[in-house]
């Protein structure tokens, strides 16, 4: 999944070039090293990119440099948030592959860190999804997050996975706070894995119109050389909703598999604070940058030469065309920003 518009991580992510696209960890973007960690699970078939059609050359040219030939772009006339994505692509699996296959539903808004302890995990899981289990991956929870899921942990069961007790998308900070000191939640890491038939049923049951408006606009869609277009006028009717909401947290079929493998979001600056200090004070700079009795701070530059004299736990970041500054803790409010940004046109 490859849609979104990263609006968190503005002012680097933008609309025409969101997140998923820029190279935030290291010289490959965040969709290549997506694409290039799902080819790692073995057996793995050639992958299937969903993204915004505006977005069709870059996920291409991005393919191509790291010498993916065979996956097929996907393309949303707009993008509908990810439950009507994950529809599209069991539609995909169904028509191509057949009831059975097992899809692998993966954010391109990722990092991690330990690629084999990952595609492990993966193999682990797949014991689980092929009984008929929608699994989803917990990670142990460092801070009281607000920007994720959680699963709470229920019953083993068999092949290294748990029952899903409850599943909480995006809970507020009391409730987050709440299940940090629990001990007994894990953050939902935004990746599912299942059979391609479970996800249609439980689609059906739980969101009966989506299930059909994304069957139609596969089977509708033109099939190119190069792209699939899903017909617009049935995706676009799609009510707008995140998986996590829309079938998540109402299936009882979830279960979860551990995942301990450097696992993050690069879903806010504060991403940045989980890459080591580039100082003894503690420091995250990148660019050109030069400090003064600074500490804690997240300074990306771009174009320019930052400074800062006597400021602490900062975020500052520099682009050709907009600066922001925001204290560490409020990096999330970015988005309303850019919500202001979008109403002044
Ligand atoms: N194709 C497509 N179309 N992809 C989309 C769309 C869309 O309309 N909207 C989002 N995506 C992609 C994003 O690019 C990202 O790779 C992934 O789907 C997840 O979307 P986010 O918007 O980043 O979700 P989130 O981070 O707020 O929440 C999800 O991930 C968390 C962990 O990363 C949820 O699953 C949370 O429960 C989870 O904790
Ligand atoms: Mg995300």
């Amino acid at each position: 999944m490859a849609g979104g518009s990263g609006t968190r991580l503005w002012p680097q992510s933008r609309e025409q070039y969101p997140k998923q696209f820029l190279s935030l960890i290291d010289d490959k973007s965040l969709l290549q090293n997506t694409a290039l960690r799902a080819a790692r699970i073995p057996g793995a078939l050639p992958p299937l990119v969903i993204c915004g059609d505006q977005h069709r050359f870059i996920a291409a040219e991005q393919l191509r440099q790291i010498g993916i030939k065979d996956a097929t772009i996907l393309l949303e006339p707009a993008g509908r948030n990810t439950a009507p994505a994950a529809g599209v692509a069991a539609e995909f699996a169904k028509a191509k592959y057949g009831d059975d296959t097992l899809v692998f539903l993966m954010a391109a808004d990722h990092a991690v860190k330990d690629i084999e302890a990952f595609v492990q995990t993966v193999v682990t899981a797949s014991a689980a999804a092929s009984l008929g289990r929608i699994v989803t991956f917990g990670i142990v929870p460092t801070r009281a997050e607000t920007g994720y899921g959680y699963l709470k942990r229920g019953d083993v069961l068999a092949n290294g996975a748990h029952q899903v007790a409850k599943f909480i998308e995006k809970p507020n900070l009391d409730t987050a706070e709440k299940f940090l000191s629990d001990g007994g939640y894990l953050w939902n890491g935004g990746l599912f894995l299942f059979r391609t038939a479970t996800f249609l049923n439980e689609l059906q049951q739980f969101e009966p119109e989506m299930a059909k408006l994304t069957a139609q606009a596969y089977a509708a869609g033109q099939h190119d050389l190069d792209f699939v277009r899903l017909d617009a006028k049935a995706f676009e009717q799609c009510r707008n909703d995140s998986i996590d909401y829309a079938v998540m947290e109402k299936t009882s079929l979830a279960a979860l598999v551990p995942l301990d493998a450097g696992w993050d979001d690069v879903g806010s600056w504060e991403y940045l604070g989980t890459l080591p200090p580039t100082d003894e004070d503690g420091n995250v700079a990148r660019g050109d940058v030069i400090l003064e009795d600074a500490h804690n701070n997240l300074i990306s530059a771009h174009s320019r030469l930052v400074s800062l004299i006597g400021v602490d736990n900062h975020v500052v970041v520099e682009t050709d065309d907009a600066v922001m500054i925001a204290p560490r803790n409020r990096t999330q409010d970015v988005k309303k920003i850019v919500q202001k940004l979008k109403s002044s046109g």
